[in-house]
């Protein structure tokens, strides 16, 4: 079997979907792989590397496509300006494709159809669900950890003042407050971080476990006052909240988000528009050259002002949008991302040949089109199929 990695096309995505430890591991396991020329350069994983871990460099990634049974990408296909032709163009019908594809976004509707159509097999890494035995292969995490870390630290660049506690000559520098809003994955991370730099870290999240988790890394709780049954649903996941409930907790957060220096955004209910939990006059409230990174802005953001892709200062707030901040961790981005894809591939191989189980929940969750067809149930819904 054929695993091709081309090299990603996304603007200043720097990402790549193989490391050459991953590279070593598949080509150890008998598979042959190919990556195109420069794709790891972004991540500082060279073509020589590569090849030392058993990887053939192809130069076009038309060949690289053609030549490949299975493509491994990180972002969903896109049109390729240099080739003049959409990376679906360049698929074929019963090759297998993993990559991040989100297909219920609607601006991936036509790409998600054109991979039915060209009879591709695609399996979306969003799509993985967080159960035990798939912790190992879900990327979505992974990016989530990278997001929690490297948000913080571009909370510390952009604020004018000190992390922590400094002792000088002429005085004493009380250490930032930073609030958490969300405490997943990725909130859980940031949580870590800001504790590391010395700040005071409160945290808030309508989940009991998620609020006691965020405790057990040293944050002090904000109460929002949420019913457990308001808050908690199927599999332990949080519920959208009521718009009565929602305005609760604005009440609750607009106590405290005039100490904090910090704020970091990361509420999320899976599937759906982040809430909004910071509106334009809590965002005033702030103290000038306070800094808040709303990572669930691929979501709409938790933030009014939230906006999407950039940073921008508004009322003297920084407010970082930034969407791909695990490109902003490029190496160990990568070096995660490509072993939870190996493990994929390494859970899918069976006799050098992909066996898919249409019964099995990792499976059924993540399969994006097959046989023709948009499978994906969260993308048949938004398609209205
Ligand atoms: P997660 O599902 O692990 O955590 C979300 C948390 O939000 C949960 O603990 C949930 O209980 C909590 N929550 C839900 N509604 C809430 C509310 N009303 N108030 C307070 N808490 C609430 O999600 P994860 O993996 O940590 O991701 C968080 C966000 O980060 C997502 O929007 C994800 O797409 C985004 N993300 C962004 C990246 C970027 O580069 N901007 C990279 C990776 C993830």
């Amino acid at each position: 079997m054929v695993i091709g990695v081309p090299k990603e096309i996304m603007p200043s995505e720097a990402r790549v979907a193989a490391s050459p430890d991953t590279v070593k591991q598949m080509v150890d396991k008998g598979l042959e792989v190919l990556i195109e020329k420069g794709a790891g350069e972004g991540s500082f994983y060279h073509d020589e590397q590569y090849v030392e871990a058993g990887a053939k460099i192809i130069d076009d990634c038309a060949e690289l496509f053609a030549k490949s049974d299975l493509i491994l990408k990180v972002k969903e296909p896109l049109f390729n300006e240099a080739k003049g032709k959409h990376e679906v163009e360049m698929m074929r019908e019963g090759q297998y494709l993993i990559t991040f594809i989100h297909p219920a976004a609607p601006v991936n509707h036509e790409m998600v159809k054109m991979l039915a159509k060209q009879g591709v097999i695609s399996l979306t890494l969003d799509g993985v669900p967080r159960i035990s035995r798939a912790q190992n292969l879900d990327a979505l995490t992974s990016m989530s950890t990278c997001a929690g870390y490297k948000g913080i630290m571009l909370a510390g660049n952009y604020l004018p003042r000190f992390m922590p506690q400094i002792f000088t000559a002429v005085g004493m520098i009380k250490p930032v407050n930073v609030l958490v809003i969300g405490s997943g994955v990725g909130g859980l991370q940031a949580i870590a971080t800001a504790k590391r730099l010395g700040a005071v870290v409160h945290a808030a999240d309508i989940r009991p476990d998620a609020a006691e988790q965020a405790g057990s890394l040293g944050a002090k709780i904000i109460d929002l006052g949420i019913p457990k049954e308001a808050a908690v649903g199927d599999g332990g996941y949080a519920l959208q909240l009521t718009p009565e409930l929602l305005e609760k907790e604005r009440k609750v957060l607009a106590e405290h988000v005039p100490e904090m220096d910090i704020i970091f955004c990361s509420a999320l209910v899976p599937g759906e528009q982040a809430p909004v939990l910071l509106t334009e006059e809590m965002v005033k409230s702030m103290k000038p050259g306070s800094v808040i990174v709303d990572i669930s802005i691929d979501q709409g953001g938790n933030c009014a002002l939230t906006p999407a892709g950039t940073v921008e200062v508004k009322h003297n707030i920084t407010l970082v949008g930034i969407k791909n901040i695990p490109g902003l961790l490029p190496t160990s981005a990568t070096w995660m991302f490509a072993q939870n894809v190996a493990n994929f591939v390494n859970y899918l191989v069976k006799d050098g040949k992909i066996v898919l189980d249409l019964e099995d929940e990792i499976i059924d969750k993540s399969l994006t089109t097959y046989n023709g067809e948009v499978v994906h149930k969260g993308a048949r819904k938004a398609m209205g199929l």
